[in-house]
């Protein structure tokens, strides 16, 4: 091996676990947003990252693997500016944009729940 190529190879020991480790506090922080910071869980769970919802007379759906293309109409749809399907979100989101990005960015990443 080359001074360089010795080099490369210990950048790459030191920085693809600390990818993970990044991923991994990310995914973290957007659950505890979810479910501690914003309460998403009185009326959604996510099944696939073990996480259920608080009460079954408020359930309104599991969000495990959503995504969307519009992610700034549906940040309009959780503050309640502007309707999505003719109906309004039932609670109104006033956290951050970051915030928001966040729990999307998770969310999308998981698997959705298994049907039946
Ligand atoms: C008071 C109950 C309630 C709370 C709290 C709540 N939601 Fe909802 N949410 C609903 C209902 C009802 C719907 C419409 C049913 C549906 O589309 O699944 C919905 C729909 C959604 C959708 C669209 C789902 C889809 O499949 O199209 C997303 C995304 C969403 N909520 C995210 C959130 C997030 C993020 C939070 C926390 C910041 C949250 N909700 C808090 C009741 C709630």
């Amino acid at each position: 091996m080359t001074t360089h190529s010795i080099r490369f190879a210990a950048l790459a020991l030191v920085a693809v676990p600390l990818l993970f480790v990044a991923a991994s506090a990310a995914q973290e922080e957007a659950q505890a947003l979810f479910v501690d910071t914003y309460k998403c869980t009185m009326c959604h769970s996510v099944e696939s990252a073990g996480v259920a919802a608080k009460s079954e007379k408020t359930f309104s759906g599991d969000l495990g693997g959503f995504a969307t293309d519009d992610p700034e109409a549906l940040a309009r749809y959780l503050r309640k500016e502007e309707p999505r399907d003719g109906e309004e979100h039932k609670k109104t989101y006033s956290g951050t944009d970051e915030d928001l990005q966040l729990i999307l960015d998770w969310l999308s990443s998981l698997e959705p729940v298994a049907e039946g």
